[in-house]
Parts: C-alpha cells; sequence; structure tokens
C-alpha cells in the first residue's frame, strides 16, 4: 500500500467534466474497500448535482496526484439551514495530509455561501472520515438511519382514509405545487434547507424521473401530502432484487395521524414492488421517532448509521 504523508505532489483542484470517469472509478474504489454496498454512476452522480448542476466547478474538488484523482468531494446546499458536503478517499491516500487539504478546501467553498456549518455524513465503516473531522474541529452532532425493506415479503395493506384520494405527477404541472408543499411539510426536519424551484425542477427534468414514483395525497382541493421514490435507470433495466430509494414522504401538519402517510408509503411499497424491486431504502433522521415507528411497522429494519459531523465556519455575527 502507497501512503503519501506529505502535501507534496498533491493538487487540489475544481472538477471539469472529463473527470467524471476517473472520479466515479474512485467512489467504487472507495465503497468496496469500505464494503459499502453502494455503486457510483454518472447518473447518482448527476442526481446528487442539484444546485451544482449549473455550476459543478463552483461545488466539486478533485485532490489530484500525478494527474490522477485519489479524493473527491462535493458540496451540497440545505438553503438557509447548512452546507453538505461528501468527501471520497482513495484507500491508499487515507494516512496523509489529503483528506485534511481537501476538507479545508471545502471548508472554504461552504464560507462563500451564507449557511453557517458545514456537515458531512460518515458511515461506520468510514472510521478513517471520523478520525480526520474531529482532527479538524468538526463534531458528531447527530445520527440518520438508512432502513431497508424487503418487497420480496408479504406487505401490510392500507386504505386510503375517507375523505381523501390519491393521484400521480403530471409532468410539468405540478412543480410550484410540490416546492410549497415540501416546504411546509419538511419545515421542522432536522438539516432540511429551503427548496427552490429550480432545484426540485432539475430532479423532475432528471431522466429517470418517473412521474408514477410521485404520489399526492388530496383533499377538497389541496394537497396535503406526498410520497417520492427512486428506481434508477440500470435498476429499471434488470429489476430482478434490486434496491429502490425513496426519497420522500411528508404529511402537512394539520393532516397527520388519520393514516395518510401509512397508506402513502404503502401505496410506494406495493408500486416498487410491482417493478419487481427486491427492496427499499430511505433514510430517516434518528429522532424523529414518529417517522420511525412508521416504517418500523411496515417491515423496515434499521440498515446502517449515518453519522453528521458538523463545524460552524461563521459565527452568528457573521465574521470569518
Ligand atoms: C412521518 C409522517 C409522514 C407520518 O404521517 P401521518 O399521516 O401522520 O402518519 P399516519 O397517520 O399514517 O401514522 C402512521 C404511524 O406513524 C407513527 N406516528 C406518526 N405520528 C406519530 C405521533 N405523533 N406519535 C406517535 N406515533 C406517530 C405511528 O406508528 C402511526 O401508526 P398508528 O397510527 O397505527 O399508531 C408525518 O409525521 C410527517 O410528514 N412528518 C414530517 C416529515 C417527515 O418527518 N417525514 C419523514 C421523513 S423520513
Amino acid at each position: 500500500m502507497v501512503s503519501k504523508a506529505t502535501v507534496e505532489g498533491i493538487a487540489i483542484r475544481t472538477f471539469k467534466p472529463a473527470d467524471l470517469k476517473p472520479v466515479l472509478e474512485l467512489m467504487n474504489t472507495c465503497y468496496r474497500a469500505d464494503g459499502i454496498q453502494l455503486r457510483a454512476t454518472a447518473e447518482t452522480f448527476m442526481a446528487q448535482a442539484r444546485d451544482a448542476a449549473e455550476q459543478p466547478e463552483r461545488h466539486y474538488q478533485v485532490a489530484e496526484t500525478d494527474g490522477q484523482p485519489v479524493a473527491f468531494s462535493d458540496l451540497m446546499r440545505e438553503a438557509g439551514t447548512r452546507l453538505v458536503s461528501r468527501v471520497w478517499i482513495h484507500p491508499d491516500w487515507r494516512s496523509g495530509d489529503v483528506g485534511r487539504l481537501l476538507v479545508k478546501r471545502c471548508l472554504e467553498q461552504a464560507s462563500s455561501f451564507d449557511e453557517q456549518v458545514l456537515d458531512i455524513p460518515v458511515r461506520p465503516a468510514q472510521q478513517y472520515q471520523a478520525v480526520l473531522l474531529e482532527g479538524m474541529g468538526f463534531r458528531h452532532v447527530r445520527t440518520w438511519w438508512v432502513m431497508r425493506v424487503d418487497l420480496t415479503q408479504d406487505l401490510p395493506l392500507a386504505k386510503i382514509p375517507l375523505g381523501f384520494s390519491f393521484r400521480t405527477a403530471v409532468s410539468g404541472q405540478d412543480d410550484e405545487m410540490l416546492a410549497a408543499l415540501m416546504n411546509d411539510v419538511f419545515s421542522e426536519h432536522w438539516g432540511e434547507g429551503e427548496h427552490s424551484l429550480e432545484q426540485i425542477r432539475h430532479d423532475l427534468a432528471l431522466p429517470w424521473f418517473d412521474p408514477r414514483l410521485l404520489a399526492f395525497a388530496e383533499t377538497e382541493g389541496q394537497t396535503v401530502g406526498y410520497v417520492w421514490s427512486w428506481v434508477g435507470l440500470e435498476q429499471r433495466a434488470s429489476p430482478g432484487g434490486a434496491c429502490a430509494h425513496i426519497g420522500d414522504l411528508g404529511v402537512r401538519a394539520a393532516y397527520r395521524r388519520r393514516g395518510l402517510g401509512r397508506a402513502l408509503l404503502m401505496r410506494a411499497l406495493a408500486d416498487l414492488k410491482a417493478r419487481g424491486m427486491g427492496a427499499a431504502e430511505l433514510e430517516v433522521d434518528g429522532p424523529n421517532a414518529n417517522a420511525k415507528h412508521l416504517y418500523e411497522s411496515v417491515g423496515f429494519k434499521e440498515h446502517v448509521e449515518l453519522r453528521w459531523y458538523r463545524k460552524q465556519f461563521r459565527s452568528e455575527a457573521g465574521a470569518g
């Protein structure tokens, strides 16, 4: 194993389109080394791009030696709340300065936005990142769970509560309503920022967006809840046993505890099962006991922990 302890020969620079292939290889090398069951593709890369869609060079950083990317970071904005980065460091370069230089650059990038904190999620298999971040003044502030349900088993049924109806999204017609709904439903959710119409339009325009997997609950002409699932293009091509992702589930506060959340969730699971998906995953904030109860009651199990490490890079007064 090669180990570099000096900054000599390491360049941190902004991402350029030609980096895509080597960066995807780097990410997959990291996942394999860490035993993480994820696979980076051009598609997953783009899905995370969100507000970087317009200018990835502002958000993505590459650490390079001898013209070869050895580490990569992204930066996503949860507007009004926090910046979020994720970091991939090649297994041969984890003991040196590469990670520290890259995270330092993320902090510099983050400070060009109005938010005050930078958060980085760390999985248990990425203990080296926890050590790196703690050494740079980050602190573990929150734990989320990736939960997973086996869709090959029989799923409990849930009826749509009386007085409500469900419908799927109509391309090009729901974007403004969805932005308002999301911002209302998730206004209290930890770590969630304000969703802009541009971000939502970006997500709705992704090639693997499927309007039939975005379902709304309505009553008296008002949309009061939604569930939004994703099946990637690869999984769509060969669904056998693949894992789908439930990105959002939310019900407006005034309409909670009437069975809508459960009915929306069960509809999503039934849709995914009908498409041949073998499992579904979602992320839940650890202290969100209501949502966690709901997920456990339909068969979701804790799959992996995501620990959020945070650094405040600007004081409330805006100094620095
Ligand atoms: C989580 C959420 C979608 C649940 O929606 P809902 O319409 O209230 O859910 P339901 O009425 O179908 O309740 C389903 C189950 O959730 C659990 N639950 C929901 N709210 C609860 C509460 N306030 N206290 C205790 N349990 C609760 C219960 O297990 C309940 O089952 P039960 O009624 O049989 O006991 C809703 O609270 C919400 O939108 N929260 C904000 C957004 C959010 O956190 N989304 C989840 C992100 S991971």
